[in-house]
């Protein structure tokens, strides 16, 4: 046991911080030189040392929890290397774009009468066959709506589409699937309604119930899955993200008052590696207040973007392990959150080379993962994050 008795940064710092509370001469020591480590530690020098042989899968289920990456039909189908990485790592698989209405080179929605299951079909047929959960993203967004959604649909016939879809998507997986990112991003403080809404589509033909619908259609047409409302921009000390988080609890808290079957909040994730905003105490505070709403939380999309990091590798790396610790320190620290989800399992696959490149063209560093599916410090901060997080 005492080899094991890793102590995790805050706790540390609590123990270094405040009165002794009668641990032996042995932590004593032990939480000195940790603490001396911390205290002289920036994220140039912190190593990021693991202990035993587990995988990333491993590690998170012994502590009772999920480690599962968003991944792309055409890279998992055509890519053995990342496949065998992902049965590997992985203990949950979430198509990145293939459960959208339209997203990549097979869109679910071709037209406004058929659907198209067939990369989702093969996507959950490999989660399947490797043992893996499978979950799904996104019933209802603004974004990566299909071409002809602008010219069919329209106020009168908005809630016939959203009904159609939710019950032939869910009911399609039922049974089968974790969780359902059952709505996407429905939070946006720039368009200034007094409500907090972005103003979508949805928005403008249903009205502000299009969310307690979508959630009251998902959990008939699937009674086991776990219903997840999904946001980002919740985790720095910003005024920013602090307004997000304000916005986001009301909202949940609204739908939990009129009894909507509401069960997590996904909370994104997409980390910043240079940012110097992150306040485990307010983002930790966070966490309590959506747990004391009886929600359960995800971290859905977890990446470091590092477009404004320094050209060379290590120093990257270093940083953006970093950031994952810190924020995975204090977000497991909460017993309410049972999952971790990278946005991607390996830098060969990233959005962020589309979405966030370097000035420098450099190839980005997000994941845990290298290109050649080699382990990066970022794996070794997200292990060491599952190890001192405590029991489920
Ligand atoms: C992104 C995909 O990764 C990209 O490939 C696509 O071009 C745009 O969408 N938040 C979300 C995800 O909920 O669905 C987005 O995924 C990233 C931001």
């Amino acid at each position: 046991m005492a080899d094991n008795f890793l102590l995790n940064r805050r706790d540390v710092l609590k123990l270094g911080l405040g009165t002794l509370t009668g641990m032996g001469a042995v932590a004593f020591a032990k939480n000195v030189s940790l603490q001396q480590q911390i205290q002289s530690d920036d994220h140039l020098t912190r190593n990021f040392n693991t202990s035993g042989k587990g995988t990333l899968k491993e590690r998170a289920a012994a502590k009772g929890l999920i480690y599962g990456a968003a991944i792309r039909y055409p890279d998992l189908s055509s890519d053995s290397l990342l496949a065998a990485a992902v049965a590997k790592e992985c203990g949950m698989l979430v198509p990145e774009w293939e459960l959208k209405w339209s997203a990549g080179k097979q869109a679910l929605r071709p037209n406004k009468d058929n659907f198209d299951f067939r990369a989702a079909d093969w996507m959950a047929n490999f989660a399947n066959s490797h043992n893996l959960l499978f979950r799904g993203h996104t019933l209802v967004w603004h974004d990566s709506l299909p071409p002809w959604f602008k010219y069919e649909v329209n106020r009168q016939n908005a809630e016939l589409f959203l009904t159609k879809h939710i019950n032939k998507v869910v009911g399609h997986y039922a049974g089968r699937i974790h969780s359902w990112d059952v709505v996407n991003e429905a939070i946006a403080l720039w368009d200034k309604r007094s409500d907090n809404f972005r103003k979508t589509p949805w928005l403008e033909y249903l009205g502000t119930d299009y969310i307690e619908l979508a959630f009251r259609l998902a959990a008939i047409a699937d009674p086991k899955a776990l219903l997840v409302y999904n946001d980002y921009d919740l985790d720095y000390d910003t005024s920013k993200h602090e307004a997000k988080r304000n916005a986001v609890l009301n909202l949940l808290q609204r739908l939990k008052s009129k009894g909507t079957p509401v069960h997590a909040l996904g909370i994104q994730a997409h980390l910043s590696g240079d940012s110097k905003s992150f306040n485990a105490q307010k983002f930790r505070a966070f966490l309590g207040q959506v747990a004391g709403l009886g929600l359960k939380i995800m971290i859905t999309e977890m990446d470091v973007k590092d477009d404004k990091l320094p050209k060379d590798p290590q120093k990257r790396d270093q940083a953006i392990a970093s950031a994952y610790e810190d924020y995975l320190s204090a977000a497991l620290d909460e017993k309410a959150v049972n999952t971790v989800i990278t946005w991607g399992l390996s830098d060969k696959y990233t959005w962020l080379s589309e979405f966030k490149p370097r000035p420098d063209r450099s190839p980005v560093r997000p994941l845990p993962l290298d290109d050649k599916m080699q382990q990066k410090l970022a794996w070794r901060a997200i292990a060491r994050a599952f190890d001192h997080a405590p029991q489920r």
